[in-house]
């Protein structure tokens, strides 16, 4: 019986420890397997080096390079390229930096670019991608973080932006976009960063801004814009910094953005605002730190500026 026993035993632990070190195995070989970007992703990132020419030039004073994409070897794991991140469980491209990469030539329609469609953040900033920006931006749903500053952009910002609803970060500055910006952007519900510096668009300020709720700063310094502000800019609760210095912005400051009580930064100058400055009721405490207001057109007592 004894003897049985204790064989049965040494039998139980044996096939024990045979299944563990299978199991050991199957974990060593496995772990560099899931992390294997798929054929699909690696097909579309190599197609999308592929439509452009890669070689430096010089913008906006920015003379750093990193030319990842020379870097890429075919050969190897795309998660494992210069600028390329995959979700570590289905191993899907979520993240591709390219910023300064001396990339030059269009961004097609027809990119390849667009089959990565997992992607969370984009940021193709400081190329050359002379041309427009295609509608099929909006394929990207899954986009959280989307930046293209200094790509050389032109055209018009298409209302495909729209789509991404999950976007939360927004850069389009130092492009030669036109025109407004499209009503869609009232759905980026979640948006928190909007940045879009030194561009030729024009019309009235967005009003469809003033839905986005999450936003905690906007930035549209350096641009056409004209008009007057809305008056109900309380909607924008969350909101730690406007700047819109540099357009053509009239008539006068909304006190409704004065008691936004999260305000930290406020830059108005350099635009045609006039009549006085109704910020006598700022929320109390406020937090403004700085407040830009020079080159207008402003009159009426100062006396409000200094109280505390
Ligand atoms: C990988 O690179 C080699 C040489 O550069 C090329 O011949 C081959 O077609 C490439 N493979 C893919 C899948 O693009
Ligand atoms: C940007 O690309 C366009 C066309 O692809 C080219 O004509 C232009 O010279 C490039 N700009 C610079 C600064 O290299
Ligand atoms: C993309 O469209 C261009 C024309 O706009 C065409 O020349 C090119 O072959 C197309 N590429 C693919 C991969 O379909
Ligand atoms: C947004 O996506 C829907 C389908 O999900 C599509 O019908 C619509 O045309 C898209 N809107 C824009 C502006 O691209
Ligand atoms: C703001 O959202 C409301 C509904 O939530 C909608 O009716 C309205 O048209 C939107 N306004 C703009 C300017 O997008
Ligand atoms: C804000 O005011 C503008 C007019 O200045 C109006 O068109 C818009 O519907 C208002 N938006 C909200 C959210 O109250
Ligand atoms: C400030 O608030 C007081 C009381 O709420 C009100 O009577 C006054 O008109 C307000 N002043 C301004 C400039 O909004």
């Amino acid at each position: 019986m004894m003897h049985s026993c204790n064989q049965r035993r040494m039998i139980t632990w044996s096939l024990l420890c045979l299944i563990f070190s299978l199991f050991n195995s199957i974990l060593v070989f496995a772990s560099p397997v899931r992390n294997l970007c798929p054929p699909d992703q690696k097909d579309a990132l190599w197609e999308f080096k592929n439509e452009f020419y890669v070689q430096e030039f010089y913008t906006y004073g920015m003379v750093v390079v990193d030319k990842k994409t020379e870097r890429w070897r075919n050969n190897t794991d795309c998660c494992s390229w210069d600028g390329v991140s995959c979700d570590s469980k289905t191993g899907k491209v979520v993240e591709l930096d390219l910023m300064v990469g001396s990339l030059n030539g269009p961004l097609r329609s027809n990119s390849s670019l667009f089959r990565l469609q997992h992607r969370q953040s984009l940021d193709l900033g400081y190329n050359n991608l002379s041309g427009i920006l295609p509608d099929s931006i909006g394929n990207l749903k899954h986009l959280r973080v989307l930046s293209l500053g200094a790509c050389n952009f032109f055209g018009k910002v298409p209302s495909s932006l729209g789509n991404l609803s999950y976007l939360t970060d927004l850069d389009l500055s130092v492009n030669d976009f036109t025109g407004e910006l499209p009503d869609s952007m009232g759905n980026l519900k979640r948006l928190t960063e909007l940045q879009i510096v030194a561009t030729k668009l024009s019309g009235n300020f967005p009003l469809m801004l003033l839905n986005l709720s999450e936003l905690t700063g906007i930035d549209l310094r350096s641009n056409q814009f004209e008009g007057v502000l809305p008056s109900n800019m309380s909607s924008l609760s969350k909101l730690e910094s406007f700047r819109i210095s540099d357009n053509s912005f009239s008539g006068s400051i909304p006190s409704s953005l004065f008691m936004i009580p999260s305000l930290i930064r406020l830059r108005l100058e350099r635009n045609d605002f006039s009549g006085p400055l109704d910020i006598g009721n700022v929320s109390s405490p406020s937090q403004l730190g700085v407040l830009s207001l020079g080159e207008n057109n402003f009159d009426g007592p100062s006396r409000d500026l200094y109280r505390n």
